[in-house]
């Protein structure tokens, strides 16, 4: 599904939070939004879902493939939720129902948006399953016996289960060690290829980005400040909010002599065990 926004802006409570914001995501294809925290990303996210804050008011259009969703009712947006477009947290501990097991979980947006029996439900959301690298035997359990990293593969299940047209995710690995987190990464990448839906990737760690986007967008205080190719951004930020965000992003997990290819340090320490 291809993304159209122009002109975004929203102020909650007559305070601006997103001013003037374009930002396109072809179809296919996996389109990155870098910020420092608090800059607005989540805002947009939410802006893309049609869940903002009660207070907020909201100018521009948000258009998926040419239909704009700025102005749609709430039985519209709850119809494009979770069928067209979905959601992957930053937090799958709070994002997740804490009193429904994995199987409820993944299940329930078939059963929002698909008239299917329970067995087809079942059947469709152990593949699902399957698919993120979960055992059968975690259906019956509740988010709080699984580990971070088996709870965000969940996440991603009920996200894809309903094999939705574009996902946000919304720095979906912040919350996970270094070594989960490259998995969850490409786990998402190539779950999001093989659906050939279209994604925005939110993070605010540019080594990340570069694993999971061709093009992004830097997002500073609201408004967009730069965006292009992630090779070339990550090799020649322009601006200093952008050459702020790679130079801790090198300092923080990127081969200390390489700018030219994004080596991660533990895929370095990966094969050193592999070798040993
Ligand atoms: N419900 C809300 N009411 C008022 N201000 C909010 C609300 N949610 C977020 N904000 C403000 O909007 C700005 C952008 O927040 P957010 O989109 O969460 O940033 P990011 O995701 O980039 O960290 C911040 O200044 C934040 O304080
Ligand atoms: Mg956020």
């Amino acid at each position: 599904m291809s993304v159209d926004i122009q002109g975004l802006s929203i102020a909650i409570g007559g305070v601006p939070i997103i001013s003037g914001v374009d930002l396109q995501i072809a179809d296919h294809s996996r389109v990155g939004l870098i910020g420092a925290s608090g800059s607005g990303k989540s805002m947009i996210a939410r802006a893309m879902m049609g869940l903002l804050p009660m207070a907020s008011t909201c100018v521009g259009s948000i258009r998926y493939d040419g239909e704009d969703i700025i102005g749609m009712n709430e039985s519209e947006l709850a119809d494009l939720r979770g069928r067209y477009v979905s959601m992957v947290f930053q937090n799958p501990a709070s994002a997740l129902n804490p009193v429904l097991t994995v199987m409820q979980q993944v299940t329930l947006p078939l059963a929002l948006h698909f008239d299917l029996s329970m067995a087809q439900r079942k059947a469709r959301a152990a593949a699902m399953l399957a698919k993120v690298g979960l055992d059968s035997s975690i259906s019956s359990r509740f988010p709080h016996e699984l580990s971070g990293g088996q709870q965000q593969r969940v996440g991603i299940a009920t996200a894809l289960v309903s094999a939705p047209k574009l996902i946000i995710a919304d720095e979906p690995t912040t919350s996970l060690d270094s070594i989960t987190q490259r998995q969850i990464v490409r786990l998402l990448v190539s779950l999001v290829d093989e659906a050939g839906a279209s994604m925005l990737f939110i993070t605010h760690d540019f080594s990340v980005l570069a694993h999971a986007t061709d093009d992004c967008y830097v997002l500073d205080a609201g408004h967009i400040v730069e965006s292009g190719s992630t090779r070339v951004l990550l090799k020649r930020p322009c601006t200093p909010q952008a050459q702020q965000l790679v130079h801790a992003a090198r300092e923080l997990t990127l081969h200390p002599d390489s700018d030219e290819k994004t080596v991660w340090r533990h895929e370095r320490h990966e094969r050193h065990e592999k070798e040993r």
